[in-house]
């Protein structure tokens, strides 16, 4: 049985493998795929988001006494989300939306080691194993539902292939 912690680290290192999927895409002009990879990977960040802000953090802030680093961990969702409407809400050309893409990829990185290396750890100490492995069904059952949610309907003209290079995150080794 999974716990909370092996969910959330599988969900870091699948999100981390699309924004590679679109810096490939990037990286050999095919913007249109780039954009097409990014539409999961907001529906599936914001789902993720969503679910763990209301299952997740409520129980390490009450029983791992993380309110302040949770606090933090919201923040950093907030500005997360709003760095992807931004790129989901414009009709930006595909210099400044691959500029956009790059620093959506750095906050969702940082908020992953942010996680991995601070909120994990202590809640590991703090958690019974029948908390950690309750709060992975929960998570998914709330993830699962907020899916639905989350769905993006953005239309957008392809552009006809600009030779760009941009730099996001490169995936773990
Ligand atoms: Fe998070």
């Amino acid at each position: 049985m999974l716990s909370i912690f092996d969910v959330l680290t599988a969900q870091h290192r699948e999100v981390e493998e699309l924004f590679g999927d679109i810096q490939d895409a990037i990286e050999t002009s095919e913007i249109p795929v780039a954009r097409l990879v990014f539409q999961l990977l907001s529906s599936r960040l914001i789902a993720g988001m969503h679910a763990e802000k209301t299952t997740v953090y409520p129980q390490l802030a009450s029983q791992a006494g993380l309110v302040a680093e949770i606090a933090e961990a919201i923040k950093q969702h907030d500005a997360i989300e709003r760095a992807i409407n931004h790129v989901r809400v414009s009709t930006i050309s595909d210099a400044p939306w691959c500029d956009a893409i790059a620093r959506l990829a750095k906050l969702v990185a940082d908020h992953a080691d942010f996680e991995a290396c601070m909120l994990f750890p202590i809640a590991r100490l703090s958690l019974t194993p029948d908390q950690v492995h309750g709060l992975a069904a929960d998570y998914e059952r709330a993830r699962t539902t907020s899916v639905l949610l989350a769905g993006v309907s953005i239309t957008y003209e392809p552009a006809p292939e600009p030779s760009i290079y941009c730099h996001v995150r490169p995936r773990a080794a």
